[in-house]
C-alpha cells in the first residue's frame, strides 16, 4: 500500500473540501461562530484526525501530521477571509440602511420665552435690587385681618369697598386682594431693624372681567422702614426708580390721593412714553400715566407691624405690572395675558 493510498489522506482532502463548501453558506456573524466551532473545534473532524494520530501506521505518522496541518491553515486562512467578507457586506448594510441626508433642511426648534410679565417683573426686581430693595414673598392666602384690619380698613369700614374680595370658605380668610397685607408680615418678621423690601405676588378680586381689569393679576408692594425715612425719601426713590425703569429724562408727578393704610398718599405719574407728553389716546391726552399708589406707612400700620411710630417712619408704594406692561407695548387688553394666544405671546 502506497502512501499516496491511505485513506486518510483521501479523506483529509475529504475534509478541507467539505469545510470550504459549508464556509460559503456562512453569512453572517453567527455562521461564523457556527463554522468556527464545527470545523476547527476542538471535535471537528481535521482536530479528530489530530487526536487519533496514534490509529496511524507510525511511518505515516509525519506525513499525516503535515497533512492535516495544512488542512487546518488552509482552513483558518479561508475562515479568517470570509470572516472579513461578511464584516464589510454588514458594514455596507449598516451604512446603506442609516444614510443621513445632510443636504436635508433641519426640523425648527421652537423657543419658548419668557411672558411679558414676568419680563417685567424682573426688570423691577433688577431695578429695585439696584437700589438695594430684597425681594420678600408673602402668601396669596391671606387672614381677613391681614388683608384689611391691620392695614386700617378695620370691619365695615367704607374703605372696604375699593376691594371686591374673594371670601374662603373657612371663616376670616380671603385671596389677598392686593400685596399689602405682606408690609405687614415683613415687618413683624424684622421689628425692630430697618427695611428694605419688594413683595411681588398674585393678587385677587372679584370683579367683571373686562379689557381694563382681570380678576387675578400681579403687584409688586415696595416697603421700607426706618429712623428718619421722610416724604423726600419717597419721592426721590420712586423718581429713580421710574428713571431707570422708563429712561433717564422720564419726567414724573405726585398727585395727592388716598389710602387707608398711608398718611399722606400719591399717586405717582410718568410722562407719556408713547406721545412724549403731547397727548394722545393711550394717555387719554394727558400727557401722563397713572403707574403707582404710595404714601408714608400710617402709624396705626406701623404700629400693627411692631415699629414704635414716634420713632421710626416708612414709605410704601404698589404697582402693577400688568399694567406698566400694557402702557410700554400699547397693550389694549388685559385679557391677552391669560389668553395663552402664541400669537400675542411671541410678540415679545
Ligand atoms: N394696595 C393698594 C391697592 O391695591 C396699592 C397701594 C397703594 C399700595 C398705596 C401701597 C401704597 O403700598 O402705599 O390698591
Amino acid at each position: 500500500m502506497s502512501e499516496e493510498q491511505h485513506p486518510i489522506l483521501n479523506q483529509l482532502e475529504q475534509i478541507q473540501q467539505d469545510a470550504l463548501a459549508v464556509l460559503e453558506t456562512a453569512v453572517d456573524e453567527a455562521g461564523i461562530t457556527a463554522w468556527r466551532s464545527a470545523h476547527l473545534g476542538r471535535t471537528s473532524p481535521v482536530m479528530t484526525v489530530f487526536s487519533q494520530m496514534g490509529q496511524f501506521p507510525k511511518e505515516l505518522r509525519p506525513l499525516v501530521g503535515q497533512r492535516a496541518n495544512q488542512v487546518k491553515l488552509a482552513l483558518e486562512a479561508a475562515l479568517a477571509e470570509q470572516a472579513e467578507r461578511v464584516r464589510q457586506a454588514e458594514l455596507a448594510q449598516k451604512l446603506a440602511a442609516e444614510t443621513l441626508d445632510v443636504t436635508l433642511p433641519g426640523r425648527p426648534q421652537t423657543l419658548g420665552r419668557l411672558h411679558p410679565i414676568t419680563q417685567t417683573l424682573r426688570e423691577i426686581y433688577r431695578v429695585m435690587g439696584e437700589m438695594g430693595f430684597q425681594v420678600y414673598r408673602a402668601r396669596d392666602v391671606e387672614t381677613d385681618d391681614y388683608n384689611f384690619t391691620l392695614l386700617n380698613i378695620p370691619p365695615h369700614h367704607p374703605a372696604r369697598d375699593m376691594w371686591d374680595t374673594y371670601y374662603m370658605t373657612t371663616p376670616g380668610m380671603v385671596l389677598r386682594t392686593h400685596t399689602s397685607p405682606g408690609q405687614i408680615r415683613a415687618m413683624r418678621e424684622y421689628a425692630p431693624d430697618p427695611i428694605r423690601v419688594i413683595l411681588p405676588g398674585m393678587c385677587y378680586r372679584y370683579e367683571q372681567v373686562s379689557a381694563r381689569s382681570e380678576i387675578q393679576f400681579n403687584q409688586v408692594e415696595l416697603l421700607a422702614v426706618g429712623k428718619g425715612i421722610t416724604f423726600g425719601d419717597l419721592k426721590g426713590t420712586l423718581t429713580d426708580f421710574a428713571r431707570r425703569m422708563f429712561g433717564q429724562n422720564v419726567r414724573t408727578r405726585l398727585r395727592p390721593s388716598y389710602f387707608p393704610f398711608t398718611e399722606p398718599s400719591a399717586e405717582m405719574d410718568v410722562e407719556c412714553f408713547v406721545c412724549g407728553g403731547k397727548g394722545c389716546q393711550v394717555c387719554k391726552s394727558s400727557g401722563w400715566l397713572e403707574i403707582l399708589g404710595c404714601g408714608m406707612v400710617h402709624p396705626k400700620v406701623l404700629e400693627n407691624g411692631g415699629y414704635d411710630p414716634r420713632e421710626f417712619t416708612g414709605f410704601a408704594a404698589g404697582m402693577g405690572p400688568e399694567r406698566i406692561t400694557m402702557l410700554r407695548h400699547r397693550i389694549d387688553d388685559i385679557r391677552y395675558f391669560w389668553s395663552d394666544d402664541v400669537r400675542f405671546l411671541e410678540q415679545f
